[in-house]
């Protein structure tokens, strides 16, 4: 399983260098199996080759160049990066990010051989205007995408369940799980609201290869015990 931490604009490099140090000695003391993924902001970046992968939250599709603002390959090959975040809703929505410059970054990032994470999810009206319009919605999240790329992973993220404590039931991540996995047999990691307390039923479920957790993977204790629990079940 696949059990990641988006640690969004939080720590410093101080703080995120001692977070990631204490999950690499908690993985080496249980030695875990797990695929285990940390997404530090982007000041936090740094080079860490051992058994957390660190990948970056947001690049741009360049190898360098006049784009004021963002960072490209060149500043995460300093760091040995291999893996980003791609269309997270907080950047589609918040930053504005279109369709057509995710795709831009998947194909700039997938040509290099990037581990890409690509989220896709519907804000709360798009999921009270029924199942089949938050089908479409999220199905229109796919185009351009290649979906058998074989370094990528999905995560669905409900906007409405991220850093609100509400999930869909499990019966609801089953449903979606189910239909997404038609659309890409990528692992597929399902993010919103998890929690210490509800992530053992969620990594339980049938359809899902793990978690991406924001504001509960904060305390790397925590983190710990969802790697933990991952482990435990043996998926
Ligand atoms: P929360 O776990 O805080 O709901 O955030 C989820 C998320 O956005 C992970 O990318």
């Amino acid at each position: 399983m696949i059990i990641a931490a988006n640690l969004k604009t939080n720590l410093t490099r101080e703080k995120t260098i001692s977070y990631i140090q204490h999950v690499e000695n908690f993985i080496e003391k249980n030695a875990l199996l797990q695929e285990i993924l940390v997404f530090p902001a982007t000041s936090s970046l740094h080079l860490h080759n051992k058994k957390v992968k660190i990948g970056a939250q947001n690049a741009y599709h360049t190898y360098n160049g006049a784009f004021t603002g963002e960072i490209g390959y060149e500043q995460l090959e300093e760091f040995n990066i291999k893996t980003i975040l791609i269309g997270h809703s907080e950047r589609r929505h918040i930053m504005g990010e279109t369709q057509e410059s995710l795709v831009k970054k998947f194909n700039f990032y997938k040509e290099l051989g990037f581990r890409i994470v690509y989220c896709v999810g519907e804000p709360l009206e798009v999921r009270e205007a029924g199942h089949q319009h938050m089908m479409e919605y999220i199905s229109k999240q796919y185009d351009g995408i290649d979906t058998a790329y074989d370094n990528l992973v999905i995560a669905y993220e409900p906007v409405w369940a991220i850093g609100t404590g509400l999930t869909p039931t499990l019966e609801d991540i089953v449903a979606i799980h189910k239909e997404l996995k038609a659309k890409s047999k990528a692992p597929l990691l399902y993010g919103g609201s998890v929690k210490v307390t509800n992530v053992k039923e969620i990594l339980a479920l049938d359809g899902v290869d793990g978690v991406l957790v924001g504001s509960a993977a904060l305390y790397a204790e925590h983190f710990c015990t969802m790697c933990q629990y991952a482990q435990e079940l043996g998926k």
